[in-house]
């Protein structure tokens, strides 16, 4: 059902959210990120149900990374690194971790668990719209 090619995400069913529905995120949510980088325009990233429920989806092609802490609440995460851009390479359960420097995040809310990055993962807007999750700013905001 989904637009994208399996090989241009990574689907991550077991990455258990703990904790992550008592957030309180919702799709859109602003909370816990930091600066204003994302994609330059809005991006599909296809079938909103190619996130799992409780899980993560890391979008590499569109450095992107969506939790879905339940049924309708998403959020999605700019993947590069806040301490000199690098992409995350892994997502290991609910970390996050470049390959850089070894900074590693929480993929749920963006916070920083280990540096050297001082700052957390940008959070970016996303929506769902027919079915698909729609990732980044309006060119109209
Ligand atoms: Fe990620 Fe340095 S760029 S830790």
């Amino acid at each position: 059902m989904s637009d994208l090619p399996p090989t241009r995400r990574t689907v991550l069913m077991g990455a258990a959210l703990a904790g992550a529905a008592g957030l309180g995120l919702t799709a859109c949510s602003g909370g816990g990120g930091g600066s204003s980088a994302g994609p330059d325009k809005p991006v599909d990233l296809g079938s909103a149900d190619a996130v799992p429920v409780g899980g993560v989806t890391y979008y590499r092609d569109e450095f992107l990374i969506v939790s879905r802490p339940s049924a309708d609440e998403y959020k999605a995460l700019w993947s590069r690194c806040t301490h000199q851009n690098c992409p995350l390479d892994k997502i290991e359960g609910t970390v996050g971790i470049c390959p850089c420097h070894g900074s590693r995040f929480d993929v749920t809310n963006g916070k920083v668990l280990h540096g050297p990055a001082s700052r957390p993962l940008s959070d970016v807007p996303v929506k769902v719209v027919g079915g698909k999750l729609i990732a980044g700013r309006d060119e109209k905001a």
